[in-house]
């Protein structure tokens, strides 16, 4: 069937077929390759996007349910081509190593800080906790999050003199 899914502001239209997965629609259709694949069951989250806002696992969504919805990828935090201050934050922080995890994890941050601006360690441990890393152990992930969250309040300074 014929669907139209609008990825990071622009109509995606293609013609596919009923089993075909989301992921594979944003990797495949869209040729944003920033949404990756990992165990394709539900488990690791690295194929997590925001769909009309809200994080899911594109490898456990049909394409054909996105249909005239609105997702957002990694690639779509980037803000007139600089960095967006999640991924400043990731940056900064050193919140990722191979970076397999790392647009996941900040459409992830992007959803809690737009729910939550100020998040306890506890809340961001709890919004990630869908997401695996094998690399970082997830302290600085934490720390991203939390620099991300002080830069959009405009408090970093006094929080890291
Ligand atoms: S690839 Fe989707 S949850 Fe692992
Ligand atoms: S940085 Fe390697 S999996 Fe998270």
């Amino acid at each position: 069937m014929q669907i139209t899914v609008t990825i990071n502001g622009e109509a995606v239209t293609a013609d596919v077929e009923p089993r075909r997965l989301l992921v594979h629609f944003i990797r495949e259709v869209a040729g944003l390759t920033g949404t990756h694949i990992g165990c394709d069951t539900t488990s690791c989250g690295v194929c997590t996007v925001l769909l009309d806002g809200t994080p899911v696992k594109s490898c456990t969504v049909l394409a054909v349910q996105a249909n005239g919805r609105t997702v957002t990828t990694v690639e779509g935090l980037i803000q007139n081509g600089t960095l967006h201050v999640i991924q400043e934050a990731f940056k900064q922080e050193h919140g990722l190593q191979c970076g397999f995890c790392t647009p996941a994890m900040m459409l992830v941050t992007s959803e809690l800080l737009e729910r939550n601006p100020d998040p306890s360690e506890q809340d961001i441990r709890w919004a990630i906790s869908g997401n695996l890393c094998r690399c970082t152990g997830y302290m600085n992930i934490v720390k991203a999050v939390q620099w991300a969250a002080k830069k959009k309040q405009g408090t970093l300074e006094e929080a890291t003199p």
